[in-house]
């Protein structure tokens, strides 16, 4: 059945994700390209709806469309009426009119792209709506992990840092359970939630986690402003207990483990300088990948589909 919309993980069947991954593959294949556009969505218009800050998100998504030769435009959150109140149905109401035929959404606010979903025509794609989904980063990050793994069944990521917090996290591990992957939490008690998504270990000591023998450490950003109270007791304390720091780096290094950050990343927390420089980050292939995966999702969306 084809989608309407990407606005979580858990909509996906397996075989839907296998097939994005392998959809991704030639258009990564164009970058290397003289000619990097392609006509699959000439004709076709995005509306870029962002209403908190993002950088590799946007400017990817804006980059995949622009490569389909799709239009891109963007929606100017912060000179909009919305600065006079209107509510976002109102906003949806009136874009409504320019008929666009994707809408990229996000927000702070968990489940707002489905409620726009059932609103519009146009395919709704959840680019991270507060601490529920952020589906796109997930198969970049499925995507950067098979390009190291083709057959990661078995393999092992533990993801580190604030995961009570993370639209990264719950999308990221769902995505790698449904490949065959096996996934552990690392964090501070009050960030590591108990409940939440079954066979996922979780541990609140760095040398444990290590001990559970990862093949990624994928490190989650700190996110300060969506913690109403205090979580760990300072940043440096943070960075002593969680952080990849030199020592961790060399032990990193010599067990041969690939890292990842989804990013932004915040320097002297999550990571130290030199992990900008480990030959076995993948931080920059995520970016890169994530061009790829995104235009593979835009083609593979069925805008007016029934399904959502
Ligand atoms: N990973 C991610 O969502 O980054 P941005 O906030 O820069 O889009």
């Amino acid at each position: 059945m084809p989608h309407k919309d990407l606005l979580d993980i858990e909509s996906l069947k397996r075989e839907e994700i296998e097939h994005l991954l392998e959809q991704a593959i030639p258009f990564k294949d164009l970058f290397t390209r003289s000619v990097k556009k392609v006509p699959a969505l000439k004709g076709k218009s995005v509306l870029m709806l962002f209403y908190e800050a993002s950088t590799r998100t946007h400017s990817s998504f804006e980059v995949a469309a622009k490569r389909l030769s799709a239009d891109v435009t963007n929606f100017d959150v912060a000179h909009s009426s919305i600065t006079k109140g209107e509510s976002v149905r109102e906003t949806i109401e009136t874009l409504q009119a320019m008929r666009s035929d994707f809408i990229i959404v996000r927000h702070s606010r968990s489940g707002l792209p489905a409620t726009i979903a059932k609103l519009t025509r146009a395919s709704v794609i959840n680019a991270g709506d507060g601490a529920h989904a952020h589906p796109t980063q997930a198969l970049l990050d499925a995507f950067t992990i098979k390009e190291k793994f083709p057959d990661p069944t078995g393999k092992r990521v533990l993801i580190v840092g604030d995961i009570l917090h993370s639209r990264v996290a719950r999308s990221t591990s769902t995505i790698l359970k449904k490949i065959g992957v096996e996934v552990a939490y690392l964090g501070p008690g009050s960030l590591v939630p108990r409940t939440g998504p079954e066979n996922i270990r979780r541990f609140t000591d760095y040398q444990a986690a290590m001990a559970w023998a990862p093949d990624v450490v994928y490190l989650l950003r700190v996110q300060m402003e969506r913690q109403d109270v205090q979580y760990f007791p300072s940043l440096r304390e943070y960075h002593r207990l969680y952080g990849v720091t030199d020592a961790r780096l060399a032990e990193i290094r010599e067990r041969g483990l690939y890292l990842m950050h989804p990013g932004p990343v915040n320097r002297g927390v999550e990571l130290c300088d030199a992990v900008m420089d480990y030959e076995r980050s993948l931080i920059n292939d995520q970016v890169e990948n994530g061009i790829a995966v995104r235009m593979a999702v835009l083609y593979w969306l069925k805008p007016g589909a029934v399904m959502g």
